[in-house]
């Protein structure tokens, strides 16, 4: 089992989970609640990014100026719920480069089934983060693992807003080596497989579509 889990505590991150959750909370303000918090919570994510010291010119002096030296990134969403979390993360990376990996959970055996899957070419060189509102049972983030690492990818994260302790440990068995952040550790699964609290269907309630 991974102990590399990061539940976050910060007190702005928490308020705007709160307001999500919310059912009278409207599709427009969830959408923007999911971009700021993924903006947020990479802030934190990527705070141990290496810095390498460059010489530059400011209008007073020649200065001795830390710039980042990391392998670019690739931000992976799992479709469609994690496209809302990608222009977050956008505003603090705009060079990186997005690969999509489209699974939907069927209702019945709660099972993934990918759909799409599209990634850079050069994903393997890439520091990737992969991400999903919703940690339910994990099948789907486990399976969007699987498929970067089978093209490679040594360099893998996973952050979501909202995770059952059920998917935190089938993706830590699954893939030890692979950081997970998340915003809230929720209490379970309900017999659909709905995380509870939770907040009900992510990707509807992104879209609109219930
Ligand atoms: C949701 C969510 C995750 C998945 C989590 O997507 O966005 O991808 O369920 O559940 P799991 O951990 O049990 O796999 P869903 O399959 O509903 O597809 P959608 O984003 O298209 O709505
Ligand atoms: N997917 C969701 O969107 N919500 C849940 O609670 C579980 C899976």
């Amino acid at each position: 089992m991974n102990a590399d889990v990061t539940v976050f505590d910060h007190p702005l991150i928490t308020h705007k989970i709160s307001l999500m959750r919310d059912e009278n909370t409207s599709s427009k303000q969830f959408r923007e609640l999911v971009e700021e918090i993924a903006m947020l919570m990479a802030y934190e994510v990527f705070r141990d990014l290496p810095l390498k010291t460059v010489k530059i010119r400011t209008p007073v002096a020649e200065a001795d100026v830390k710039v980042l030296s990391c392998k670019d990134v690739a931000v992976v969403p799992i479709l469609r719920a994690g496209l809302g979390m990608t222009s977050g993360i956008l505003h603090l990376f705009p060079t990186a480069k997005v690969g999509h990996v489209g699974l939907y959970r069927d209702h019945e055996t709660l099972q993934p089934h990918e759909y799409y899957c599209k990634l850079p070419e050069d994903i393997q060189n890439r520091q990737v983060i992969v991400v999903d509102p919703m940690l339910a049972t994990g099948g789907s983030a486990v399976a969007a693992v699987n498929f970067l690492k089978a093209r490679n990818c040594k360099d893998i994260k996973f952050m979501c807003l909202i995770a059952a302790p059920e998917g935190i440990r089938a993706l830590s068995s699954a893939h030890p080596d692979v950081p997970l952040y998340c915003a809230s550790l929720d209490e379970r699964l309900n017999e659909h497989g709905y995380i509870v609290p939770g907040l009900g269907d992510a990707g509807d309630r992104i879209f609109g579509t219930k």
